[in-house]
């Protein structure tokens, strides 16, 4: 009986998340006007920050039909985020089974588990990535035909982060083209589940993951070595128990997959629609990081996150009750006016060696749960965009542009480039 409760109920939530919220955000967003049912519109899609200034002009907090309320504040999001009053607990289950392991986990969970990602992300792990990705960049290039168009996302930006997941995770090259498939599935799904055929490759997708996670830790019981799934093996059962493990991988997969081919995506079309700033990059390379930081600002992969109230609180002198949610709008609070100049305008300058310190933006997050692989994204896009702008100058759009569905993340599927 508990087992096939437990099959069921992730089916049954998810059918519920395509057949309902569909609905009911057109019924709040084109009816009643609701702003976060609004931003899951196709216009909300296409273009949320003209949204999350209608929101930001109702106030700091706004009440919505559904999750409670809202916010673009910057010190709002900041503080909620990093205010241990606030949990990252919606309906996830209490233990690290969960899918999403201890990003959905509070402490002391979450303290013990992130504890054994964090040696992976140290700046000393991460520099040694650094030739590593030019590498795989350079090869990716290489297979593009000189003078022929190119679509980014494909031949670049989804493969190259690929590469690298697998080997700081230890999975074995040969699994590495499935392992991918499934990643894009359940990381999209994110976003929320746009059709019964995507419900279908979920779940086969999340079968298969676990499935190919099972060899790589049998694998690595046997045959250890230097990488992070042999390290939570050897945590076992101490620090890690065997019905976390899977889970655990998934997050590493799922959270530094998806949102980094976004990054990457987002930073090219930033630069190629502004290009006195592609310029600046051409003439000077060592730009790429501040093309990415302020991409990350401007037009941030992850637009929004949410936490549960643990006690009744006052968030800006509206009172929220033990256990609502406020919906975090990060994507907005990073081009809050009132902590950014010119918050609108993609100025890379901004973050470029010698400029005055910028605001932390909140992409990746803030407080605990800020993201344990952010110096490997901002990296592994930097490397990218900097390998663009020395081997392809004359870089240029030519040809569609694709956005991903959903309004959580933000990125591109498709985007086709000449030199
Ligand atoms: C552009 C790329 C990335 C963005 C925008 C991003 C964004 C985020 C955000 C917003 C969170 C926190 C969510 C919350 O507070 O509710 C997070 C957490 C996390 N990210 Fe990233 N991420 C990126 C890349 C990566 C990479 C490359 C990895 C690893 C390979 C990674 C691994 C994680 C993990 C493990 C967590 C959970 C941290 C915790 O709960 O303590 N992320 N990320």
């Amino acid at each position: 009986m508990r087992e096939a409760e437990m099959d069921v109920r992730p089916a049954l939530a998810m059918l519920e998340e395509l057949l309902v919220e569909p609905l009911a955000a057109a019924y709040l967003g084109w009816v009643r006007h609701d702003p976060l049912a609004q931003l899951l519109l196709p216009a909300g899609q296409a273009d949320p920050y003209p949204m999350y200034e209608a929101i930001r002009s109702r106030g700091p907090v706004v009440p919505v039909a559904r999750f409670g309320q809202i916010t673009v504040s910057h010190p709002l999001c900041r503080a909620v985020l990093r205010d241990r009053d606030w949990s990252v607990r919606g309906d996830a289950p209490n233990r690290g089974e969960g899918r999403l392991s201890f990003l959905e986990l509070d402490p002391p969970a979450h303290t013990r588990l992130r504890r054994l990602a964090t040696p992976a992300f140290t700046p000393r792990a991460i520099a040694g990535y650094g030739g590593q990705v030019a590498a795989v960049v350079d090869r990716l290039l290489d297979g593009c035909s000189p003078g022929e168009p190119f679509e980014l996302v494909s031949r670049l930006a989804e493969p190259m982060p690929i590469a690298v997941i697998t080997e700081l995770l230890g999975v074995p090259v040969g699994d590495s083209a499935e392992f991918a498939r499934h990643g894009a599935t359940i990381g999209g799904a994110l976003s929320g589940i746009q059709s019964v055929a995507h419900l279908a490759r979920l779940v086969q997708a999340d079968r298969r993951l676990a499935a190919i996670f099972g060899e790589v830790l049998a694998l690595k019981r046997e045959q250890p070595a230097e990488d992070l799934v042999s390290r939570l093996v050897a945590a076992e059962p101490e620090s890690i128990s065997a019905e976390e493990l899977v889970p655990f991988c998934t997050l590493v997969l799922v959270a530094g997959f998806e949102t980094t081919v976004n990054l990457i995506g987002n930073t090219v079309l930033a630069l190629l629609n502004h290009p006195d700033q592609w310029r600046a990059v051409v003439e000077d390379p060592g730009l790429a990081s501040a093309a990415v930081e302020e991409t990350l600002r401007w037009d941030a992969p992850v637009q929004r996150t949410f936490r549960v109230a643990t006690s009744d609180v006052e968030l800006a002198g509206r009172p929220v009750r033990r256990g609502q949610m406020v919906v975090l709008l990060v994507g907005g609070a990073n081009r809050d006016p009132d902590v950014f100049a010119d918050a609108d305008t993609f100025d890379l300058s901004r973050y470029a060696p010698g400029a005055a310190p910028a605001p932390e933006h909140l992409a990746f997050s803030a407080g605990i749960h800020y993201c344990v692989g952010a110096p490997l994204a901002r990296l592994e896009a930097a490397v990218t965009v900097r390998r663009l702008a020395e081997r392809y100058p004359g870089l240029h759009r030519a040809g569609p542009l694709r956005r991903r569905p959903g309004s959580v993340l933000r990125g591109l599927t498709e985007l086709v480039l000449a030199a």
